[in-house]
C-alpha cells in the first residue's frame, strides 16, 4: 500500500515537472490577482537575506533577481531547464550557480546561510513534506535561516478530485491539461506542523498569501 502510494506520488511529481516545463514561456500570464501581495512583498523586503543563499524551485527568476543583489553567493535549483534558461537570461550567466535537479532526489553539496523558496512549498506532496524539510535542514549552516512565500489559492474548476484532495488540474493557454499538487496550507497549522518537525518558524498571511521565516529549534 505504502509502495503504491509512493509510486502514485512519483507519477504526480513527474507530471508536475512536465507542467512547469511546458508552461515556462507563458508562466507570467498565470499569476494570481488577489489581495495580500503587498504584504507578502513587504515581508520579503523585511527579511534580512544575506551570506550564501540557496533558492529552491527558482522558476523564471523573479525572486532570483532580487536575491542575487542581496547575497554573497547564490545557488538556484529547479527541475525545468526551460525555467532555468529564463532565469539565467534574466540575471546573467556569471552571478548565479544554476542546478537542474528534481528536489525530491537532490541533495545539497554544501551548506548555506539562507534557504529561500517562493511558491514552492504548496507543490510539495503531503507525503514528501517531512523529507523536504529534512533537505532544507541539511542545506542550512548552523544558525542559518529559512524564508518562504506562497499561496493557498485554488479555483473550483481545478479541484478535479474535490476540495479535500491536494491534486489539481492546471491548463496551458492552449488547453493542455496537467495534474499538479497544490496543498492549501494555513499559516497556524503550518507553523504547528513545522514545530512538530523541530522548526521554529513564524508563519503569517494576508489573503491567500502566506510567508514563513525561522530556523531549526536549538537545543
Ligand atoms: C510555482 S513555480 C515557482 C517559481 C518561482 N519560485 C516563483 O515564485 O516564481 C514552481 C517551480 O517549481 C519547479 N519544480 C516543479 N517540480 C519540481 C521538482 N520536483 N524539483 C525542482 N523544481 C521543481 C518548476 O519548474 C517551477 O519553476
Amino acid at each position: 500500500m505504502a509502495y503504491r502510494r509512493a509510486m502514485a506520488t512519483d507519477a504526480l511529481i513527474a507530471e508536475q515537472i512536465d507542467y512547469y516545463r511546458s508552461i515556462a514561456p507563458e508562466y507570467e500570464e498565470h499569476g494570481i490577482d488577489a489581495p495580500g501581495q503587498a504584504e507578502l512583498h513587504a515581508a520579503f523586503d523585511g527579511f534580512a537575506i544575506g551570506g550564501d543563499v540557496l533558492e529552491l524551485a527558482c522558476g523564471p527568476g523573479a525572486w532570483t533577481e532580487q536575491l542575487v543583489a542581496r547575497s554573497a553567493s547564490l545557488t538556484a535549483v529547479d527541475a525545468s531547464p526551460e525555467m532555468i534558461a529564463r532565469a539565467r537570461a534574466r540575471v546573467g550567466e556569471a552571478s548565479v550557480r544554476f542546478v537542474e535537479a528534481d528536489l525530491f532526489a537532490w541533495r545539497p553539496d554544501r551548506r548555506y546561510d539562507t534557504v529561500f523558496f517562493g511558491f514552492w512549498l504548496s507543490h510539495v506532496p503531503d507525503d514528501r513534506f517531512d523529507a523536504f524539510w529534512s533537505l532544507v535542514g541539511e542545506a542550512l549552516e548552523p544558525g542559518g535561516r529559512v524564508f518562504f512565500v506562497d499561496d493557498s489559492y485554488r479555483t473550483a474548476a481545478e479541484l478535479i478530485e474535490g476540495a479535500e484532495s491536494s491534486v489539481v488540474e492546471r491548463r496551458l493557454n492552449d488547453g493542455t491539461a496537467f495534474r499538479a499538487i497544490k496543498v492549501p496550507h494555513r499559516p497556524g497549522e503550518l507553523e504547528q506542523r513545522l514545530r512538530s518537525l523541530g522548526w521554529e518558524i513564524r508563519v503569517a498571511g494576508a489573503g491567500p498569501f502566506y510567508w514563513g521565516s525561522g530556523s531549526p529549534r536549538s537545543g
